[in-house]
C-alpha cells in the first residue's frame, strides 16, 4: 500500500517536472508561438501584459502592442527548459552514481558473505579515495562542517554546507544569474531592457519554484532515487529559495525603475493601488522577502515552530497572490504544478497518517520519564511497518502538541515473535483477551531528549504523573530514511548522547544477521560518548538484549566514554568487550586502531554533536586515501 502511494507520487513529482517542461513554462503552443501564430495565451502574452498591466494605470501610453511573440519572449521560454534540463542532468547523475553504488554494495555484500579476510575491499581506488577526500566528505574550509557558528549559547548562525555542496550551489546560483542577463540586449532603450529583464527573471522565479516545492517535502522520492537525504534537500531547498526570492525581487525592481522612469514614484503607487495584476505581484514579492528574513538558521533553532507556522502561511499568501498574478500568463501552468506537488504531499501525509494509526483501537502511546533529562515513548501503532535500521518517524500527540509533529529516531521495535513469547513466558499473570490482543502489537520505541518546547511538555507530564508514566493517543507518521550497512567489513558506530537512538537498531541488526549469515561485517565498533552514567539507563534493557544475542562476542565491542564522571568508582568495565573510560575519546587514534585492525571495506557513522562529527569527519578523511573507508553522518536538525 505506502509503496504503491510511493510510486504514485514518485509519478505526480515527474508529472509536475513534465508538466513544467512541456506545459509549463512553454504553453502547449510553443511551437505555434515560433511560428508566429499566437494564441491568446501564448507568450506574447508574457510581454505585453506584463508591460501593459500596469500601463492601466499609468498616464504615457504604451508603445503598440505586438502582434505576436517577441524574440525576448522566446527567449524567456528556452531559458526556462535549459533550467529544466539541468534538474533533469542532476537528477539523472545522482540516480546513475547511485545505481553504481548499490551494484558496488551489492556485488561486495555477496563475495562477502562466507569471506572473513575481504583484504581486496580495505583497499581504496585511489582516484575515488581523492574525490571523497577533497569534495564529497570535505567541509568547506578547515575541519568545520556541523559545529555550528554561535554568535553566544542561544543563538548560532548555522552550519556550513560541504564542499560538493558548496560547488552545487555556487554553480546553480551563478547558471540562474546568467540565466537572468543571458541575451538580453543592454544597449537598447532603457525600457526595453528594464522590460526584458522584468519578465525574464519573474518567469525564472516561478520556474524554481519546482524545485523549491519538490525540496520541501518529505514524501520526495528524489531522496532514495538521488540518495542525496532530506536535510541536504533542505539546504538546497533553502538555497533555491533565495535565488526565488532575489528574482522576483529584481523582477519587481525591473518594474519599478522603468516606472519611476518613464513615469515617475507617483504612478507606481498608484499602480499597486489600483492594478489587481501589481497589485498581486507587489505582494507576492513583499511575502517572499519576508520569508526570507524569517527564515535564517538563528530565527529557525531558536523559535522553530513559530517559524514554520508563519512560512507556511506566508507562502500561501505568496502563491496566492502569484497566482492571481500569472491569471493571464502560461507560467500559471508551472504554478499548478507547483501547488499540485504541495497538496499531493500533504495528501500523502495525511493518508500515511490514517493508514497507520486508525481503527483496530488506534495508536497509543506510553510515555516515561527517565533520568537524565530524557524520555523513553512506546508506541503501539495500529497498523506497524517492519522497521529497518536507520529509520525515523514524526510523532504528534494531540493532547500534548495539537497538530505539531516532532521526527525522532525509532530506537528499537519489538516484533511480533518477541511478544508471542513474552505471552507464553508470563505464567501466573492473569491476562484477559483484551491484553493478550495488545501485546500482540508490534511496538516500537524512542528515546528523547528534553528540550525547550513539545519534548519539555512531554517530560514534564510524564515526571508528574504517578510511576513516572502516562499513556496518550499518539499518531505517527513514517517510515521515513532508513540505510543498510551490511555490505561493510568493518563498521564502526559512534554516537553522542541522545544520537545513540540512531546506532542501537544498527548494532542489532548487523548482530542478528552475522549470526544468520546475512551481512559482511565481521567487526563491529560502537563508541558511545555521555556525560554521566545514569544515561545508560537510556537503553539498558535493549543493551541486555544485544549483549546476549548470539554469536554477539565474534563481532560487538563497546567502548563508553563518560566525560563528566561524578567519581572514578562510576567507570567500571564489566567485560572485555564492553569497555568504560573516563574522559573523550581519542577520535584519531580510535580510527587508526580500527584501520589496523578492520576487515574489509570500512564505515564510519556518526550521530552525535557537531564537534564530535568534525573531529570525526578529519579523522576519517586523514585515512580515506590508504583505507577503503565511508564516512556517515546523522545530524538531529535542519
Ligand atoms: C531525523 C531526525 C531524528 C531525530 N531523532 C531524535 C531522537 O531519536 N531523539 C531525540 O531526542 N531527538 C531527535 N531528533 C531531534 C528532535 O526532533 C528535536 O529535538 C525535537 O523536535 C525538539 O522539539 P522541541 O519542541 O522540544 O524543540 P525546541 O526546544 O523548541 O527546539 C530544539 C531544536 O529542535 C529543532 N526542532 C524543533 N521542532 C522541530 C520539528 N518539528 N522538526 C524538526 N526540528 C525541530 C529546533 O530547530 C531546535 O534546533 C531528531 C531530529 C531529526 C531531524
Ligand atoms: C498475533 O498476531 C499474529 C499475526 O498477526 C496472529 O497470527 C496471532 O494469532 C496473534 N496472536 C494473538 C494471541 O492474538
Ligand atoms: C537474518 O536476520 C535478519 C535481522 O534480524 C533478518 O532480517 C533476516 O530475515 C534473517 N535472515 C535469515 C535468512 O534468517
Amino acid at each position: 500500500m505506502t509503496n504503491m502511494l510511493l510510486h504514485w507520487t514518485s509519478l505526480l513529482s515527474v508529472a509536475a517536472l513534465v508538466t513544467a517542461q512541456n506545459g509549463g513554462a512553454a504553453p502547449p503552443s510553443s511551437t505555434a508561438v515560433k511560428s508566429g501564430a499566437a494564441p491568446s495565451s501564448s507568450p506574447a502574452k508574457v510581454g505585453s501584459t506584463a508591460g501593459h498591466g500596469a500601463a492601466a494605470a499609468a498616464p504615457p501610453p504604451p508603445p503598440p502592442p505586438e502582434s505576436g511573440p517577441t524574440a525576448a519572449d522566446i527567449k524567456n521560454i528556452d531559458v526556462s527548459y535549459w533550467l529544466g534540463w539541468i534538474w533533469v542532468a542532476f537528477v539523472g547523475t545522482f540516480f546513475v552514481y547511485q545505481v553504481v553504488l548499490h551494484l558496488i554494495r551489492y556485488v561486495r555484500t555477496v563475495s562477502c558473505l562466507n569471506n572473513d579476510k575481504q583484504a581486496y575491499f580495505a583497499i581504496p581506488h585511489h582516484l575515488y579515495a581523492k574525490f571523497k577526500k577533497s569534495l564529497l566528505d570535505a567541509p568547506l574550509f578547515g575541519t568545520r562542517h556541523h559545529r555550528e557558528f554561535k554568535l553566544s549559547t542561544a543563538i548560532n548562525v548555522g552550519t556550513l554546507p560541504s564542499r560538493l555542496q558548496t560547488l552545487m550551489l555556487v554553480g546553480y546560483f551563478g547558471t540562474n544569474v546568467a540565466f537572468c542577463v543571458l541575451s538580453i540586449d543592454w544597449s537598447g532603450p532603457y525600457s526595453k531592457v528594464a522590460g526584458e529583464l522584468r519578465n525574464r527573471t519573474g518567469v525564472l522565479a516561478v520556474m524554481n519554484m519546482i524545485p523549491l516545492f519538490i525540496l520541501a517535502t518529505r514524501n520526495n522520492p528524489l531522496i532514495s532515487w538521488c540518495g542525496i537525504s532530506f536535510d541536504t534537500f533542505n539546504l538546497i531547498h533553502r538555497w533555491i529559495g533565495r535565488v526565488v526570492v532575489l528574482e522576483a525581487v529584481t523582477h519587481m525592481a525591473a518594474w519599478m525603475a522603468n516606472k519611476v522612469h518613464t513615469a515617475g514614484w507617483a504612478v507606481v503607487g498608484k499602480s499597486i493601488a489600483s492594478s489587481e495584476f501589481i497589485q498581486t505581484g507587489f505582494i507576492g514579492t513583499v511575502a517572499f522577502v519576508f520569508i526570507l528574513f524569517a527564515s535564517p538558521s538563528a530565527v529557525r533553532h531558536a523559535f522553530y515552530e513559530v517559524f514554520l507556522h508563519l512560512h507556511i502561511a506566508a507562502v500561501a499568501l505568496a502563491v496566492g497572490a502569484i497566482w492571481v498574478h500569472l491569471k493571464e500568463l502560461p507560467q500559471k501552468k508551472i504554478l499548478y504544478a507547483v501547488v499540485a506537488i504541495w497538496v499531493a504531499e500533504r495528501l500523502m501525509r495525511v493518508i500515511h497518517l490514517l493508514t497507520r494509526n486508525v481503527g483496530k483501537g488506534g495508536t497509543k502511546a506510553e510515555i516515561e520519564a527517565l533520568p537524565g533529562d530524557a524520555i523513553r515513548v512506546t508506541v503501539k501503532m495500529a497498523r506497524p511497518w517492519t522497521f529497518g535500521p536507520g529509520q525515523h518517524a514524526y510523532l504528534y500527540m494531540p493532547a500534548i502538541g495539537f497538530w505539531t509533529n516532532h521526527p525522532f529516531s525509532v530506537a528499537w521495535s519489538e516484533e511480533e515473535e518477541d511478544m508471542d513469547s513474552l505471552v507464553g513466558d508470563e505464567k501466573g499473570l492473569p491476562m484477559n483477551r483484551q491484553d493478550i490482543l495488545e501485546m500482540n502489537k508490534t511496538s516500537m520505541s524512542f528515546i528523547i531528549r528534553r528540550r525547550t518546547g513539545f519534548t519539555n511538555s512531554l517530560y514534564k507530564k510524564a515526571d508528574l504523573s504517578a510511576a513516572g508514566r502516562f499513556t496518550t493517543t499518539a499518531f505517527v507518521e513514517g517510515p521515513y530514511g532508513g540505510e543498510d550497512l551490511t555490505s561493510y567489513g568493518t563498521v564502526m558506530l559512534w554516537a553522542a548522547g541522545i544520537g545513540i537512538t540512531h546506532q542501537v537498531p544498527h548494532v542489532r541488526d548487523i548482530v542478528a544477521r552475522y549470526a544468520n549469515g546475512t551481512t559482511a561485517t565481521r567487526r563491529l565498533t560502537l563508541v558511545w560518548i555521555i556525560q554521566s552514567p545514569e544515561h545508560l539507563e537510556w537503553i539498558r534493557t535493549w543493551m541486555t538484549h544485544i549483549l546476549s544475542m548470539p554469536r554477539r562476542r565474534e563481532i560487538l565491542k563497546i567502548l563508553l566514554f563518560v566525560t563528566r564522571p561524578r567519581s572514578t568508582k562510576e567507570i567500571h568495565s564489566p567485560s572485555s568487550s564492553v569497555q568504560m573510560y573516563p574522559g573523550k575519546p581519542n577520535v584519531q587514534a580510535l580510527i587508526d586502531a580500527e584501520m589496523q585492525e578492520g576487515v574489509g571495506a570500512a564505515c564510519v557513522s556518526v550521530c552525535g554533536t557537531g564537534s564530535l562529527a568534525d573531529d570525526l569527519r578529519r579523522a576519517v578523511r586523514n585515512r580515506e586515501e590508504q583505507w577503503n573507508v565511508d564516512f556517515r553522518e546523522e545530524s538531529f536538525s535542519w
